[in-house]
């Protein structure tokens, strides 16, 4: 199982929470930003964000819970991250985004709200890299693991095409229990709310 570490709720400040994921055996950097309209929160701008991965090693896994994507997806490319997912909820033309993420050699991730269908991704599903399956409402960190949409993984792994998929929220050393289908699996406060995060992604991991 690969982790990703998102750094958005945590016991010390980002840059600090980001230099100690850097010393873990965790697979990604998992970078939340929230805009404010796709969802009520704001996290970081562009600045923050560069400042915060200044030293980062890991690669970069970046979730845009954003509206109408393609300005976040020009900024963040910068970064040269490892890939960008948008929400499928969140776009006119989701294509778009994938062939401009593709054009640049960024692979393209679609995160899933908990209502929202897997159905709604299939068209895609030949073509993207990741889908991201939440298992919280986006915006913001803590939140309890909704079980109940387990049943997406599965469905999900039955389903053609060269994509990997991620679980992103309330996910515990409980909720890991019922992932063991999922390729990659995102942690926040389990993991950085804790005085040793390698042992907490290590349990995720084994
Ligand atoms: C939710 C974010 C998640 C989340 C992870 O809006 O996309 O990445 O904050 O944090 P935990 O593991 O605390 O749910
Ligand atoms: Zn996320």
């Amino acid at each position: 199982m690969k982790v990703a570490v998102s750094f958005i709720k945590s016991r010390v400040n980002e840059k600090e929470t980001v230099d100690l994921i850097n010393k873990t055996s965790a697979d990604f950097l998992h970078v939340d930003i929230m805009d404010g309209k796709f969802v009520e929160n704001i996290t970081y701008d562009f600045e923050d964000i560069e400042l915060f991965v200044k030293d980062n090693k890991k690669p970069l896994d970046i979730h845009l819970m954003c509206k109408e994507p393609q300005a976040y997806i020009e900024e963040y490319l910068k970064l040269k991250p490892y890939n960008i997912t948008f929400h499928i909820e969140a776009v006119a033309n989701p294509q778009k985004l994938i062939d401009y993420l593709h054009d640049n050699g960024i692979k393209c991730g679609i995160a899933i709200n908990p209502e929202t269908n897997v159905k709604s991704i299939l068209p895609y599903l030949e073509s993207i890299d990741t889908v991201l399956v939440m298992t919280v409402h986006p915006g913001k960190g803590g939140q309890k693991f909704m079980k109940e949409m387990v049943y997406k993984v599965d469905k999900l792994n039955k389903l053609k095409g060269n994509f990997v998929i991620e679980v992103d929220g309330g996910v515990n050393n409980e909720s890991i229990s019922y992932l063991q289908n999922a390729d990659i699996v995102v942690s926040g406060s389990y993991v950085c709310t804790s005085d040793n995060f390698e042992e907490k992604v290590r349990n995720l991991k084994e």
